[in-house]
C-alpha cells in the first residue's frame, strides 16, 4: 500500500521526525533558515495528504485548493494566524498547534525581553564589548527597576498567566486584560482584572500576549501609545500586526513611552534599516518566543504525533478546528 505522503517545510532533526519518517514518505525543504518559496510549496500541497508548516507559511485558501488529498496541518507553533482554519475547516482538513509545551518557555523569554528592556541589557553588553566602558560611573547605562511596579498583561491566556507567575517574583503588582475572565490568575496569582484602557494608561510595562485576530489588528496605535505614561515600557511577544509599527516609532521618538521590547514585527524577517534598530530605547528580536531546543524539539514531535494521529484516523491531541470530523480521513 502507498504510504501517505508528508511535506515539512523546513529541515528539521532525525531526532524530531524519525518516528514519523517510518510511517510515511517523507520530504523535507532541504533549507533550516530559508523559508520554502510559495510555488514549491503549492507544488508539494498538490501532492500531500499532510504539512508540516512554519509560521512563516501562508496556508491559505489557494494552497488548501490546490491540495486535493490534505488532511492535516501541523503549525509549529502555538499561533495558526498564518492558516485560513475557517477554509481548512470547511474542506475538513484537521489544523493542528502546539499550545501548552512551549508555555514556560515563552513566558520566560518574555519577562527576560522585559527585564533587558527596561535595565538596558544589550546596550551596556555592546558597551562592554565595544571596548567603551571607560570606568565605573554612578548613572552609567542606568535602567528602570522592574520590582515592586505594576505590570499589565493584555491577553492572559496560559503564556499571560504564566509572565504573571514570573512578575509575582518579582513582587510586582499584575493588571490584565483578556476577553474572559481568567480566576486562576486572579485567585492564585493576585492579577486584577481591568478595562484595556485602565491597563494602558496605569501599568508601568505593557505586555503584549494576544493572539492576532481581526479584532487584535493594530490595538496598538498612536492613541493607544498616547494613553500610556511617559516612563512605559511596551512588550510584544504575540504577533507583530497586533501594533501598528509606525505609531510605535513615533511614540518612542517623541517619548510618549519609554522603550520597547519586540520579539515580533508586522513583516518578518526585518531588515538592518527598519526605521525600530535606529532606536537605542528598542530591543529587538528574530522571533524566538518559544526558542529552546528542548521546547522546540518537543514542539516539532507533536507535530508529527498530531500527523501520525490524522492519518492513523486517531484524534490529534492538540487540533484548533474542533469541528473537524475523524470520519473524514475515510
Ligand atoms: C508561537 O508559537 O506562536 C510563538 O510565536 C513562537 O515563538
Amino acid at each position: 500500500m502507498k504510504k501517505p505522503y508528508v511535506f515539512v517545510t523546513r529541515t528539521l532533526p532525525k531526532k524530531a521526525i524519525g518516528q514519523l519518517q517510518q510511517l510515511v514518505e517523507l520530504k523535507m525543504w532541504p533549507k533550516e533558515d530559508v523559508a520554502v518559496p510559495r510555488d514549491i510549496l503549492l507544488e508539494e500541497a498538490r501532492k500531500c495528504d499532510a504539512l508540516l508548516t512554519m509560521l512563516s507559511d501562508k496556508i491559505d485558501s489557494t494552497i488548501i485548493d490546490n491540495a486535493p488529498n490534505l488532511k492535516v496541518v501541523a503549525n509549529l507553533a502555538v499561533g495558526f494566524d498564518n492558516i485560513d482554519v475557517e477554509y481548512a475547516t470547511e474542506k475538513n482538513i484537521a489544523v493542528c498547534n502546539t499550545p501548552d509545551v512551549l508555555t514556560d518557555t515563552t513566558a520566560d523569554l518574555t519577562f527576560g525581553l522585559l527585564m533587558a528592556t527596561s535595565r538596558r541589557l544589550i546596550e551596556a553588553a555592546d558597551l562592554v564589548r565595544e571596548g567603551k566602558w571607560k570606568s565605573w560611573s554612578p548613572l552609567l547605562l542606568a535602567g528602570q527597576d522592574i520590582h515592586h511596579k505594576t505590570i499589565g498583561i493584555v491577553g492572559m491566556g496560559k503564556i499571560g498567566e504564566t509572565v504573571a507567575k514570573r512578575a509575582t517574583g518579582f513582587e510586582m503588582d499584575i493588571l490584565y486584560h483578556n476577553r474572559s475572565r481568567n480566576s486562576e490568575a486572579e485567585n492564585q496569582l493576585g492579577a486584577k482584572y481591568c478595562s484595556f484602557d485602565d491597563l494602558i494608561e496605569t501599568a508601568d510595562f505593557i505586555v503584549c500576549l494576544t493572539p492576532l485576530t481581526t479584532e487584535t489588528r493594530n490595538l496598538f496605535n498612536a492613541a493607544t501609545f498616547k494613553k500610556m505614561k511617559r516612563s512605559a515600557i511596551f512588550i510584544n511577544a504575540s504577533r507583530g500586526p497586533v501594533v501598528d509599527e509606525k505609531a510605535l516609532y513615533n511614540a518612542l521618538v517623541t517619548g510618549e513611552i519609554a522603550g520597547a521590547g519586540l520579539d515580533v514585527f508586522e513583516v518578518e524577517p526585518i531588515n538592518a534599516d527598519h526605521p525600530l534598530l535606529t532606536l537605542k530605547n528598542v530591543v529587538a528580536l528574530p522571533h524566538i518566543g518559544s526558542s529552546s531546543t528542548e521546547t522546540r524539539i518537543t514542539m516539532m514531535r507533536l507535530c508529527c504525533d498530531n500527523i501520525e494521529a490524522v492519518l492513523t484516523n486517531n484524534i490529534p491531541q492538540t487540533i484548533v478546528n474542533k469541528e473537524w470530523k475523524q470520519s473524514g480521513v475515510n
